[in-house]
């Protein structure tokens, strides 16, 4: 075994008491009363990075700090590599729904439970962690690596695309690695190939300047609440499709080479639905359902608000009604270009007699990859020498605004690799992440590191 490799083995106890130190942390970056803690956070990345021996700044931006670290000792001809996290987490809420408190990390039966567990600073920490295996078991880094840690991911990432283009200079790279994301499923690593992107908004919906008596006013006055529905139900139709006029024109058909590599993953549909409690009898039918969750694009209602909805009845025609609405896209859409289609379809759709406007909220352009020869070796064989299985390729849902940004501004290729698992509730109550992969991730990030070399 290699000093860097012993050197994890050795020090495993005490990175692990670290993760839960920065868990401990209450980094929830949408949350004002949270703000001294997630500037905490991340300073307290910040010493960690300089114990490690990299030099490292906290970095003001009109919102949630930026993290950089930098370690520059690996010389000019070594490949430079941006490893990008987020220390932010999402709110813990509902709180009575956690078997222990968020921000109090516990084991149980193998599994790490903490909000940010798995989203992300327990596997931004991996990266520190592995980094500080080389430097102070070997003294310096096979790559320079640049470590950029944002505060705002969990909020859209506002400020970080302004910030990565005042310093495309000094964040020059050869490529970005992320750790972000799960592996397929437990003892099977993946490499990610392509991502949704999102486009998110507030439909809103103005009716008579205050809410009415139902029986003195309702018929002739039309009742925004029942406005927005008539909106809402207009956006698909029953074949699983969104029902907006052009919104498919940039979506990309898969090659069947990808599409049959989506097919052949071990994944049972079955199982997958019996795991979250429902049927899946959404999307489009003619793709399978890993197919409708990376590769087609699909719209939800995240929220409804209007009228009554305490206890028992109350005859009330609402003034107001609004409903938060997200677009999950996927290669080649344009968040800007779907925001434009939607306002000419709300517009078309909505009924006369109210006011109804469509707010933006936070946006992400989709990604997707061609992983080059060189990457993927070197991925592959840094998991298998940490996991023994060779990585499939895979693809996710979710989104993570800088990916595609990051690869325009710096003109570097991303390599997604992570390691949580599918179930491990991020977003939601109860989130945790592999205990062993603490040390694998560890282990394969050290290695991947000397791969990239
Ligand atoms: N890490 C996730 C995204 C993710 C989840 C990628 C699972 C791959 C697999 C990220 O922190 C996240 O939650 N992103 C948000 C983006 C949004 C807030 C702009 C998302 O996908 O909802
Ligand atoms: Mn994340
Ligand atoms: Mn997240």
């Amino acid at each position: 075994m290699t000093d860097v490799q012993k050197y994890i083995g050795d020090e495993l106890q005490r990175f692990t008491e670290e993760i839960c130190d920065f868990l401990r942390i209450p980094s929830v970056s949408a949350r004002s009363d949270h703000d001294a803690d997630t500037r905490r956070a991340a300073e307290w990345l910040q010493g960690k990075l300089r114990d490690a021996g990299f030099e490292a700044e906290v970095i003001d931006t009109p919102g949630h700090p930026v993290v950089l670290g930098e370690w520059r000792g690996a010389g000019e001809d070594a490949p430079t590599i941006l490893v990008y996290g987020h220390y932010d987490v999402q709110p813990p809420d509902p709180l009575e729904l956690w078997d222990s408190p968020p921000f109090e990390p516990e084991v149980r039966e193998g599994r790490l439970y903490a909000r940010g567990s798995a989203d992300d600073k327990g596997q931004l920490y991996l990266h520190v962690k592995a980094a500080e295996a080389h430097l102070k078991a070997g003294h310096r880094l096979p790559v320079n690596l640049i470590i950029l840690a944002e505060g705002e991911e969990e909020v859209g990432s506002r400020n970080l695309v302004p910030f990565v283009e005042a310093n495309s200079d000094r964040l020059a790279c050869d490529a970005v690695v992320i750790s972000d994301s799960a592996m397929f499923a437990p003892g099977l690593p993946c490499l990610i190939f392509s991502l949704r992107g999102l486009a998110y908004c507030e439909i809103h919906v103005d009716g008579p300047s205050s809410d009415l008596h139902s029986g003195s006013y309702g018929g002739p006055v039309v009742n925004p609440a029942m406005a927005l529905s008539k909106i809402l139900a207009s956006l698909f139709d029953d074949g699983g499709r969104i029902a907006i006029d052009g919104f498919y024109d940039d979506v990309l058909d898969w090659d069947d080479k990808t599409r049959e590599g989506i097919r052949s993953l071990p994944f049972d549909e079955e199982e997958f639905a019996a795991s979250v409690g429902a049927t899946l009898a959404g999307g489009e039918k003619a793709f399978s359902v890993l197919e409708r969750l990376w590769t087609r694009p699909s719209c939800e209602v995240n929220g409804l608000l209007s009228g009554y909805t305490g206890e028992g009845a109350k005859t009330v025609l609402p003034s107001k009604a609004m409903a938060k609405v997200s677009f999950r896209l996927v290669p080649d859409q344009d968040p800007r270009r779907v925001y434009e289609v939607l306002r000419a379809h709300v517009g078309k759709v909505a009924p006369s007699g109210v006011a109804v406007r469509v707010e933006e909220l936070h946006c992400a352009m989709p990604w997707r990859t061609h992983l080059s020869d060189k990457l993927r070796k070197a991925a592959t064989s840094a998991l298998m020498n940490a996991f023994g299985a060779v990585p499939v390729l895979a693809a996710d849902g979710g989104s993570i605004p800088i990916v595609a940004e990051l690869e325009r501004i710096l003109g570097a290729p991303a390599l997604l690799v992570g390691f949580s698992l599918p179930g491990a509730n991020e977003h939601a109550p109860n989130e945790w992440f592999p205990q062993e992969n603490i040390e694998k991730g560890i282990r394969a990030l050290a290695y991947l590191y000397e791969e990239l070399r």
